[in-house]
């Protein structure tokens, strides 16, 4: 039989995290959410005063990064995801991430992985493929809600403005750029609340599967 691989990929705060982590905690999977490799690797450079361009010491970092390094809320910031951005357009950091994910998704039970390229790259003959999206101004929204509880001076425009540029960069870089895979199912959560979106996640698990 074919491992239960659940491929969930799509742009930035389309809601694919937080369903990917209801759906392994739901079929009892273990999930990695792959953009904190690319953010603790852009972290790593940054540490090092080296740029975000600097492919050979970003190719270090993603090399030397333990299997367990530490979910620091530092990583989820905004400013850690544009980074990310950045070394992830390098082709040598993805090629150096590539083993880490393809162990995690051989998992003998299976595994949920969520990113850009899981369903295309990493995980192509994965048996269930989501390719979650919302409108930018849904997802610009959705973060303005969760960064305004924390900091008054969030502003929605500026939020917008960096999805915006966000998407146009993941989508428009050379290597895996962020594109649905043929056999994924697109799943839009522009008017979905959470409890929608997770049904219909795992209504389209559970056809796969
Ligand atoms: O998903 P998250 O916002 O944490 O990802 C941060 C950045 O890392 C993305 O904007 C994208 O450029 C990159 N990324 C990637 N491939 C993945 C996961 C993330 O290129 N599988």
């Amino acid at each position: 039989a074919v491992a239960p691989v659940i491929a969930i990929d799509g742009p930035a705060a389309s809601g694919k995290g937080t369903l990917a982590r209801r759906l392994a905690a739901h079929y009892g999977l273990p999930w990695m959410d792959t953009g904190l490799l690319y953010r603790a690797v852009a972290m790593g450079v940054l540490t090092r005063g080296a740029a975000l361009d600097d492919e050979p010491v970003a190719v270090a970092v993603a090399r030397a990064l333990p299997a367990d390094f530490a979910d620091d809320p530092a990583l989820r910031t905004g400013e850690a995801g544009a980074a990310a951005s950045r070394v992830a357009a390098l082709p040598g950091v993805r090629a150096a991430l590539l083993d880490v994910q393809r162990a995690f998704a051989a998992a003998p039970g299976g595994a949920v992985l969520d990113g850009r390229d899981i369903g295309t790259v990493i995980c192509p003959e994965a048996p269930a493929k989501l390719f979650v999206t919302a409108s930018a101004e849904a997802r610009a929204d959705r973060r303005y809600r969760e960064l305004a509880a924390r900091d008054p001076a969030a502003s929605y425009d500026q939020i917008l403005a960096d999805i915006r540029k966000r998407d146009a960069d993941d989508a428009a870089r050379a290597v895996a750029p962020l594109v649905p895979a043929e056999d994924a199912i697109l799943l839009d959560t522009t008017h979905l609340g959470v409890e929608e979106a997770f049904a219909a996640a795992r209504a389209i698990v559970e056809q796969r599967l």
